[in-house]
């Protein structure tokens, strides 16, 4: 971690107190908009939902940003206020929720491992995810949209999740056992088609089984995934 990002202190000024260094994501009607702002202590990212679609503000984005705040304090790198609690190495430090729908996250300067510069992207980066990976499920969460829009490799080559949106605290009720089951494979899962995609001469017999054994499970996640995105886009341009 930079030393400027260690120094950063939790702040809870409104967006407009920061200065905007560059647009990482557009805003859509249901998607944030994400930018590289300058702050009085360095640089940091602001997640925003303002600029979206009124009613999906109102109803929907104080929840998301609530739910992946909670992740980044549960997971996160450890935060100045409370030194004790060691964060999971890989995941950006919460900064701070500006409003009801922005949050303020450590900046980590990388590129998405599909876009990394050729020999950036080794077999240790796969090995670090998957202990970040495994180290998030060991404290009783799951990512659940694990991919190569929300992952960084960064300078030295070290990866980083960088999007909670979908994280969960897994419930251990013994009725959800199998679910439960099934999301941490998921995960798993996910690291081994990336692999694949980006790495192949790094895959061990292990992906391959996984990537292999894909089900109906599988294929009815993906397939769920893929559709809720432009269904909520397609509603919230409906309901506006
Ligand atoms: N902490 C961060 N450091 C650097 N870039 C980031 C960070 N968080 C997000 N980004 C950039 O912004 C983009 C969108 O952020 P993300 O949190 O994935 O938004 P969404 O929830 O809408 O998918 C990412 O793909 C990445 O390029
Ligand atoms: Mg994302």
């Amino acid at each position: 971690m930079s030393p400027v990002a260690a120094a950063h202190p939790i702040s809870a000024h409104p967006p407009a107190a920061y200065t905007p260094l560059r647009l990482l994501q557009r805003h859509s009607r249901t998607r944030a908009e994400v930018s590289l702002v300058s702050t009085p202590h360095g640089p940091a990212v602001l997640k925003d939902f303002a600029p979206c679609n009124a009613l999906f503000r109102f109803f929907f984005a104080p929840g998301f940003v609530r739910r992946e705040a909670r992740a980044y304090r549960a997971l996160g790198e450890a935060c100045p206020t409370k030194p004790w609690r060691s964060g999971v190495p890989g995941i950006p430090r919460l900064l701070g929720r500006p409003t009801e729908t922005s949050l303020l996250v450590q900046y980590i300067a990388g590129h998405r491992p599909s876009r990394a510069p050729h020999g950036l992207l080794r077999p240790d980066f796969f090995d670090r995810l998957t202990a970040t990976v495994h180290a998030v499920h060991a404290r009783g969460w799951v990512l659940i949209d694990l991919r190569d829009a929300n992952l960084l490799v960064d300078e030295t080559g070290a990866p980083w999740l960088i999007d909670l949106t979908t994280a969960s605290l897994l419930v251990a009720h013994p009725w959800l056992r199998w679910w439960v089951g099934r999301f941490l494979v998921e995960d798993r899962r996910a690291i081994a088609l990336l692999k694949q995609r980006l790495l192949p001469a790094a895959l061990t017999p292990a992906d391959r089984a996984l990537i292999a054994h894909a089900d109906w499970y599988t294929k009815t996640d993906r397939a769920l995934g893929a559709l809720l995105r432009p269904l909520f886009e397609g509603l919230f341009g409906w309901v506006r």
